[in-house]
């Protein structure tokens, strides 16, 4: 049996919809009542509660581990001990191989994401579990949900000082993820998932500009200048050193590789942004501000 954490999220529902279409059988663990996850047996579970990680995990030989989206505004990071305790579920369970999502240069002491990932990787490598490990670029759902991505205006700000990513669609770390799961691709390693090319925000205001109709402009936010713009729209400022700190990188090229792992694990290459954009046109008509 596969189970199958966050499967109403951007990552875990690509993987579900995928063993879904598959045929293959799967356990949803899900948070809320009344949430149906089509092709799954859905059980509740809360990885704030580790109690009821045994009943969602009984039987299971893997597990697909991933949950908690968003950082909150007060920059505590609640996703170490949450995952941590499903992996330690896991091994109580007698589950074999967790395929983990992590994050791009995932570095102990770093901020965010970035450190916390990777003491979960670090504690998931000491359980004595088969782990695959996947370590995606930003996804363009950020363009979607991402905390202050635009102005009020409509524009971009780039806090990357013209730095590029290898962004990604979250579609395709499902599909690498499912991969794994079903043996079309192999078990274990770390891989690093970007998409197809590397892209600055110019390039992304471009991608944009013909799905809203209109030019879209690209403000610089230097890293110099984060820290005041967060803790003006009501962050934490500790959460938005830490911001400040990560676009610093970002602006001196840390997040500017590209890899294969995508088309290598699955087959096939990765979309594009122009493919996401054109996919989610009425969402990003609604979510962008528009300049009045
Ligand atoms: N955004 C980026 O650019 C980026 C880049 C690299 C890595 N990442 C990593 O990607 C991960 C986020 O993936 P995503 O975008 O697929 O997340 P997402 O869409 O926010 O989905 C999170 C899922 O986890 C579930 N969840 C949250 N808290 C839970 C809890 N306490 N117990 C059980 N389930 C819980 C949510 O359930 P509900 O539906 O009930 O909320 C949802 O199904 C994070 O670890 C992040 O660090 C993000």
């Amino acid at each position: 049996m596969i189970v199958v954490l966050g499967a109403t999220g951007a990552i875990g529902g690509a993987v579900a919809r995928r063993l879904a279409q598959q045929g293959v059988p799967f356990r949803a663990v899900v948070r809320r009542a009344g949430v149906d996850v089509p092709g799954a047996e859905v059980v509740r579970a809360d990885l704030d509660d580790p109690a009821s990680l045994p009943a969602a995990l009984a039987g299971a030989e893997q597990l697909f581990l991933n949950a908690g989206g968003a950082v909150p505004a007060d920059g505590e990071q609640p996703m170490v001990a949450q995952q941590v305790a499903a992996v330690d579920a896991a091994v109580a369970a007698g589950v074999r191989h967790i395929v983990k999502i992590s994050v791009q240069g995932a570095t102990p002491g770093r901020p965010l994401a970035v450190g916390a990932h990777a003491g979960i990787e670090a504690h998931l490598a000491a359980s004595g579990l088969e782990d695959t490990v996947l370590r995606p670029s930003g996804f363009f759902q950020n363009l979607l949900t991402g905390v202050s991505a635009f102005t009020d205006e409509g524009d971009l700000l780039d806090p990357y000082d013209g730095g590029a990513v290898g962004y990604l669609d979250a579609d395709d770390i499902g599909a690498v993820a499912a991969a794994a799961l079903t043996g079309a691709a192999p078990r274990g390693g770390v891989h690093t998932l970007t998409g197809p090319r590397l892209l600055t925000h110019d390039d992304l205001a471009g991608a944009l500009a013909p799905v809203l109709g209109r030019r879209v402009g690209v403000v610089p936010l230097p890293p110099d200048e984060v820290v005041a713009f967060l803790v003006d729209r009501g962050l934490s400022a500790t959460f938005a050193q830490d911001v400040a700190e990560l676009s610093r990188g970002a602006a001196a090229g840390e997040l500017a590789e590209l890899t294969d792992a995508v088309e290598r694990l699955t087959g096939r290459p990765p979309r594009d942004v122009t493919d996401f954009v054109a996919e989610h046109a009425d969402d990003l008509r609604r979510v962008v501000p528009q300049p009045v």
